[in-house]
């Protein structure tokens, strides 16, 4: 029984298990800020670990932290990360984390911002040069070749300030009358870009800017309000008319107060996409783990933003957000219907296994039940010899057997018929022990002899074959021919044990006319063959 129900358990956690069995991949995402490009890209992220059903994502933001990213990177890994993917808050401080990440045999893809390490397995990011330089081309043909800039950098140290630092004087070089008053240090942030520029407003008051160029959008509008906070003489501004200077960042996002609605609305003059492409992320990061083909350096296309399209990219990039809204709300919905299939799944198997469980009780129900008949049946046998020994343990809930008698006990008798005794008999009625004692004592009186019929016995007991059939019938479930057969069988056991005479000696004293067939009738009531007795 015991056995049955850890098969039972064992089969039905199997089934509920046996959804396939894919492989969960852990991505680690270890972002070195936290704003909305970055916001962006984990969404994306996000949606692009929703089309591959196995990918787990596990993101850590550094708030433009070295130490702390180090550490996120570090405790990432011992989270037991399938695969990293970084973007390095700085070219040379993260280079350890992100080498001992890959050392310890995690694939690292890189994006967006370089390490001066080459331990990492993929690179992807838009080109950060280019874009520097695009800027600063077209800042020369909005300036018309004349005229001054102010240049806000990204955070020092961190690649895309670089290249786009460099891409962008690399533009000017064939314009000397495009002239840079200014290279302030930013770190990317409005804020500090706001802070820079007020000081800087105030230590060069008669200089005049016709535009400021900022590593990104959020910096050029750093820069645009300590523009408007500070008063400025007239002289200093831009055009005969004292204009405010044009504004240029990088970035170009879609959305509420992304660069592309700002230039749209005039508070930038351009800006530069800046792809996130955290789908397209993703999908390296699962061809890696999968062993399937990859790039290993991946370069981003993206535009430059100007009044001229603005209105239309910004246009495509709504929709495409409506339709990532849409994909995303889509996405709750399969992942609600899911879970509510797991739940279904699980709620089957535990009623299959409940119905199993019920069919095993009933079956092991009925075969204790027939086993009971049976026991009862051959007490009743056992009882009109008086030859039961070895009283069997009782199943559980029956009354012990008292039937037994001292010459039961002998350990020399015959062993009880094949599974045991089960004692009642001290509960039948008077009349059943008197007629079992009589029907016993005109067996017995019989047993050596072969030719004794049903109607010899009937007649013994004064009784008609077929009276004396049912009565006996009635009592033990056996015809008399089986009592009489049960009798001869336990006699020659008797015989077997206690005398030296031969098999067919016994087959023929107690009334069988071939020793080979009392063999076989032997062998079926006690599971041996006679000569096994002695042994
Ligand atoms: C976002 C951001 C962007 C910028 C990029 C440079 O965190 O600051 O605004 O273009 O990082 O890595």
């Amino acid at each position: 029984m015991k056995k049955i129900l850890t098969y039972i358990i064992i089969l039905s956690s199997a089934l509920i298990s046996c959804s396939p069995a894919d492989k969960k991949y852990i991505i680690g995402v270890s972002q070195c800020s936290e704003d909305i490009w970055r916001e962006k890209q984990n969404a994306e992220l996000r949606m692009g670990a929703y089309f591959q059903d196995n990918v787990e994502l596990r993101f850590a933001a550094a708030y433009d932290s070295d130490e702390r990213q180090v550490q996120q990177i570090d405790s990432l890994v011992a989270t037991g990360i399938d695969l990293l993917i970084v973007a390095p808050n700085q070219v040379a401080t993260i280079s350890p984390a992100i080498d001992r990440a890959f050392d310890s045999g995690i694939p690292v893809i890189v994006f967006e911002r370089k390490t001066n390490s080459q331990k990492y397995t993929a690179f992807i990011s838009a080109d950060n040069y280019e874009m520097g330089r695009v800027m600063g081309e077209y800042i020369v043909s909005r300036l018309q070749g004349q005229g001054t800039v102010l240049e806000i950098k990204g955070l020092a140290g961190s690649s895309p300030a670089i290249e786009r630092h460099n891409g962008f004087m690399d533009a000017l070089k064939n314009s000397p009358d495009i002239k840079v008053v200014g290279s302030l240090q930013g770190d990317w942030t409005e804020e500090t870009a706001y802070e820079m520029t007020k000081q800087w407003l105030a230590n060069n008051k008669d200089v005049r800017v016709d535009l400021v160029f900022g590593a990104n959008d959020r910096t050029a509008m750093g820069a645009r309000s300590a523009m408007k906070d500070v008063t400025t003489p007239l002289s200093h501004r831009r055009g005969a008319g004292g204009e405010a200077p044009l504004f240029c960042g990088i970035d170009g996002l879609p959305g509420e107060n992304g660069g592309i609605q700002l230039v749209r609305d005039s508070l930038l003059d351009a800006s530069y996409i800046y792809p996130t492409h955290g789908d397209q992320i993703i999908e390296l990061a699962v061809n890696i783990l999968e062993g399937k083909p990859y790039e290993k350096e991946t370069m981003l296309m993206s535009a430059l933003v100007t009044r001229d399209n603005a209105k239309v990219l910004l246009m495509e990039s709504e929709e495409i957000m409506r339709q990532a809204v849409q994909l995303d709300g889509l996405h709750a919905k399969a992942d609600g219907y899911l879970h509510e299939l797991d739940t279904q799944r699980i709620v089957s198997w535990l009623a299959i296994g409940v119905v199993l469980l019920l069919i095993v009780v009933i079956v092991l129900f009925y075969l204790y039940h027939l086993r009971k008949i049976t026991l009862q049946k051959e007490r009743v046998v056992n009882t009109l010899w008086n030859m039961e020994t070895h009283p069997q343990p009782l199943p559980e809930g029956m009354g012990e057997d008292t039937s037994t008698t001292d010459d039961q006990q002998e350990s020399n008798s015959p062993p009880p018929s094949q599974e045991g005794d089960v004692g009642e008999s001290e509960d039948e009625e008077p009349s059943v022990s008197l007629f079992i004692t009589r029907f016993k004592e005109v067996v017995e009186a019989r047993l050596d002899n072969s030719d004794v019929s049903v109607e010899d016995l009937a007649a013994d007991m004064n009784l008609s074959r077929v009276q004396l059939y049912r009565k006996v019938k009635s009592i033990t479930d056996a015809s008399p021919v089986e009592l009489l057969r049960t009798a001869r069988l336990k006699r020659a056991y008797q015989m077997l044990l206690t005398t030296d005479m031969s098999v067919s000696e016994v087959a023929y004293a107690v009334g069988f006319t071939a020793p080979s067939y009392f063999t076989k009738c032997f062998k079926e009531e006690y599971g041996m063959v006679p000569g096994d007795v002695r042994k």
